[in-house]
């Protein structure tokens, strides 16, 4: 079986990244989405929040025989990746700036994980410059974020904002 992580922060999820799962599921049997709890950076949603949103899109989305879950995970990627017997890292790369950063990681957990493979795919066009940060900070300017996010991303966003 091949199995791969997706891993990110997924603060929140974007349709470019459900565009990768969806590209990700002709690929590999099983996908994890593996959202990093990362106690140092300031998050919109907890990661209980980003993981229940997760579950709650990927019922929407065509999958075909792949079956997708969702985890969180801390620490090394690759000791996690190898905890879950997974094959590859699946990573979305948008533009030539994401390759650099997206390179690198690629590099360096290869040096500490040799067997597993990291495959990068690029979203359709259409997300190309969507990105988890960008839509938060439209949204908190008051910008419309419909066609970017999930419905439901943007109404628990709408919803968390008015608290
Ligand atoms: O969605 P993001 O924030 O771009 O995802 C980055 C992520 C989670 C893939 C990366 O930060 C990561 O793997 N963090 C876990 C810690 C780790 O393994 N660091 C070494 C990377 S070479």
């Amino acid at each position: 079986m091949r199995r791969a992580i997706y891993p990110g922060s997924f603060d929140p999820v974007t349709n470019g990244h459900l565009d990768i799962i969806q590209r990700g599921c002709k690929l590999f049997d099983e996908i994890i989405v593996a959202v990093l709890v990362n106690p140092d950076k300031q998050a919109f949603f907890s990661i209980e929040e980003r993981s229940e949103i997760l579950k709650e899109v990927l019922k929407d989305i065509d999958r075909g025989d792949c079956t997708v879950i969702v985890e969180s995970f801390q620490g090394l990627m690759v000791q996690y990746a190898s905890e879950r017997k997974a094959n590859a890292i699946v990573r979305g790369i948008r533009a030539i700036s994401d390759y650099e950063y997206e390179l690198q990681m690629a590099l360096m957990n290869r040096r500490l994980q040799p067997r597993l493979e990291t495959v990068f795919m690029m979203p359709a066009e259409e997300y190309s410059y969507v990105s988890s940060r960008l839509v938060k900070e439209v949204f908190h300017l008051g910008a419309r974020i419909d066609g970017l996010v999930p419905t439901i991303v943007e109404e628990r966003m709408k919803k968390k904002n008015a608290i």
